[in-house]
């Protein structure tokens, strides 16, 4: 079992966003049935956070946990300022949000809890330094932050001993692997690989609903899907011959980089067959295969839309 400081995690965590958030519709029944079956596979690791839903996800998963509450590692997030505000904004206090979460998560403790971006106008210091003195209270039970820079990532980590960055990683996101990964490797930080599986391009999955926020996304536009869909084609191939399906040769291939993904899904059968990924070692002309259809830098259209795209680190630079 993979280990992100002191917390022991199952090699998958679950992320919960899409129950709430995102993705399309969710029904809370099937949501929490989801979730009991996550628990029963092995998974002990769940990630929400406070702006999934306006809170809904973190009360929807404290619903579903609490009677095994203790057997698990639950992880929450939060923003000083959402949806990117500006100055105008007064912004959340660390407090404020631990307090908050606690309450809608029903916990007396959250395992693990992030800065989910780092603010423009608050050093990352600060919010750090806070944290830090929350898990002194015992409030949390450890730091941890996504999407920072390395420069960021050395900053927090000298203020408060960081257990996890959370940041995306996948076949078609790999910019991680040019500073970021070296980095928490370095300094002895948990990664966290959250939307693995492409935001479900990666697993094949099709956007139908005409709410779902991927609408909003580079990628997902009509000629990106077209572009990008090439590249798939040859995970469909590697699928085709190992006889598993795309998503679980997509999973396999972020477990193989020795991090943890946290895939989302709305569907048991889809959790029951990512979770078997954890069995899935791809072979070395499999990886190959994958990697030089997806070199860095190679997706087409950007991983968010432009007004998120400011507070993720900036794609590095081509090699
Ligand atoms: N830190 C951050 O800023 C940040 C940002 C985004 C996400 N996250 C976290 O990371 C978690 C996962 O990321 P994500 O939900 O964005 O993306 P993901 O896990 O890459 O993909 C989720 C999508 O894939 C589909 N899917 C999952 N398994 C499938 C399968 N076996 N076959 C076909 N389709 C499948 C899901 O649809 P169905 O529901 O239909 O299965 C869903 O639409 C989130 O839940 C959240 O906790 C964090």
């Amino acid at each position: 079992m993979p280990n992100l400081g002191n917390l022991t995690v199952s090699r998958q965590g679950f992320g919960a966003m899409g129950l709430s958030h995102a993705y399309g519709q969710a029904e809370d029944s099937a949501s929490i049935a989801t979730i009991h079956r996550a628990i029963d596979l092995g998974v002990t690791f769940f990630d929400t956070a406070t702006g999934y839903g306006e809170g809904h996800n973190e009360r929807l998963l404290g619903e579903a946990i609490a009677a095994r509450r203790d057997e698990l590692v639950i992880a929450s997030k939060f923003v000083h300022r959402p949806h990117g505000g500006g100055p105008e904004v007064e912004p959340v206090h660390p407090r404020d949000a631990v307090e908050a979460s606690l309450k809608r998560l029903g916990v007396e403790r959250i395992d693990l809890y992030y800065l989910h971006r780092v603010d423009p106008l608050i050093a990352i210091e600060e919010s750090i330094g806070e944290l830090g003195r929350l898990v002194d209270e015992g409030k949390i039970g450890a730091v941890g932050v996504s999407e920072a820079t390395a420069d960021g990532i050395r900053r927090a980590h000298a203020t408060y001993k960081l257990t996890a960055l959370q940041s995306e990683y996948s076949l078609w996101t790999r910019d991680v692997e040019v500073e970021i990964l070296p980095t928490v490797r370095e300094l002895g930080i948990g990664f966290v690989a959250y939307s693995p599986l492409g935001r479900g391009f990666l697993a094949g999955a099709e956007v139908t609903d005409p709410n779902d926020r991927r609408h909003q996304h580079p990628r997902f536009q009509p000629d990106a899907v077209a572009a990008n869909s090439r590249r798939r084609a040859v995970i469909e191939e590697v699928a085709q011959r190992l006889g598993v399906s795309v998503a679980q040769v997509s999973l396999a291939w972020v477990l193989s980089k020795g991090v943890v993904p946290i895939p989302g899904t709305r569907h048991i059968a889809h959790l029951e067959a990512n979770w078997a990924a954890n069995d899935l070692a791809l072979d070395a002309e499999s990886v190959v295969a994958l990697e030089a259809a997806f070199a860095r830098g190679s997706t087409v259209g950007a991983r968010y839309p432009t007004e998120s795209l400011k507070l993720v680190p900036p794609e590095p630079v081509a090699a």
